[in-house]
């Protein structure tokens, strides 16, 4: 029999920056010329976001975002660290970075080959932080060896097929030199404290911009930028489904495993009831308390649309996460709900 864990974290790209740049998407969208001009008087901004602002432009309440992630980070990190498992699924958004034009799978199981990442150097090619500061102070020769589970990617890419679940899957990259930062700022952000992460990845990523990822390149845009539309992502239920039968098929395998899903919640660059300039805290409020209630069909019982006008399209990773948690009866045994107006996302910390 397996045994399995079950870890859910942030990968928001501002974490691997300075706390002086991490409200930059904020200062970003007050640039949109389609922004109402009422949305630009600070007496109508949400009390909260007036507060984290402070009087130094969000650098100390930056401060507190970080600190309080980076322990959520932490307890991620020991539970995973006294787990030690064979390797990590983890499941991440591509975000317009190996996937593009000429094909975007639904969900793409990579069973490369081992890699050296740089993370820095190749910073430009995905993750906003081209030619920035790291909070490490990492050079662009930074090398990260990151082993990848390739035999069990096989293998459950194989039980999908049989099971039902049309699984793409990919050898080696196709535009990304690396891996998407989803997946890369998961390792990275695990190991904050720089100890290693000796643990081979069996990445899903999931194409959770559907109808922005090619028209949009899966990123930050004017609310009068209005463009055709991709076709979608795949469903809320299909992601929890998909983690349900992975959680199956690994929970009766021989391997120990962690199932990670790596997204903050609800983005403020997406949520169109805000123009775009906060998250929908109260949206992911409300799915918090379901998660620790345990309440996963709540979860499964929300709709695309219902995900996509909270800006809540990075959820469908931890959909694939609470379907595996659900088929194995676990409840979070510690979380935490890291809420902010002004650095972008709800983040969300979670150990099942
Ligand atoms: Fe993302």
């Amino acid at each position: 029999m397996g045994e399995i864990l079950g870890l859910g974290i942030s990968h928001y790209p501002p974490f691997s920056g300075k706390n002086e740049s991490m409200a930059n998407i904020f200062f970003g969208r007050l640039k949109d010329p389609a922004l109402p001009p009422l949305m630009l008087n600070r007496e109508n901004w949400h009390p909260d976001l007036l507060r984290e602002l402070g009087s130094d432009d969000g650098e100390a309440a930056a401060a507190v975002h970080r600190a309080r992630m980076a322990e959520g980070f932490q307890t991620c990190m020991t539970v995973l660290r006294e787990f030690d498992p064979d390797f990590c699924v983890i499941w991440g958004d591509d975000q317009y970075e190996n996937f593009r034009e000429d094909i975007v799978p639904p969900y793409c199981i990579l069973a490369y080959d081992d890699m050296e990442l740089k993370p820095w150097a190749q910073a430009q090619e995905s993750s906003d932080m081209k030619g920035k500061p790291n909070y490490w102070n990492e050079g662009s020769d930074y090398t990260l060896p990151v082993k990848f589970a390739t035999d069990a990617a096989r293998d459950v890419t194989s039980l999908l097929l049989h099971s039902g679940f049309d699984m793409s899957y990919a050898y080696k990259p196709l535009h990304h030199p690396g891996i998407a930062h989803s997946i890369l700022n998961a390792i990275l952000y695990l190991d904050y404290e720089r100890q290693g992460f000796p643990w081979p990845v069996l990445p899903c990523t999931v194409n959770c911009y559907g109808d922005k990822v090619i028209s949009h390149k899966g990123f930050v845009s004017s609310l009068g930028d209005i463009r055709r539309p991709d076709p979608p992502a795949p469903s809320p239920s299909r992601c929890f489904d998909l983690g349900a039968e992975m959680a199956r098929y690994f929970a009766d395998s021989p391997y120990r495993v962690a199932m990670i899903a790596s997204s903050s919640w609800s983005h403020a660059f997406l949520c169109d009831k805000t123009y775009r300039m906060m998250p929908d805290v109260d949206f992911d409020r409300d799915m918090y308390q379901h998660l620790v209630e345990g309440d996963y069909q709540y979860w499964r019982s929300k709709s695309l649309k219902d995900l996509t006008d909270s800006g809540n399209q990075e959820m469908l990773n931890w959909m694939a996460l609470l379907g595996a948690m659900s088929v194995l009866d676990r409840k979070p045994k510690w979380s935490d709900f890291v809420e902010t107006r002004l650095f972008n996302s709800s983040k969300v910390a979670a150990v099942f």
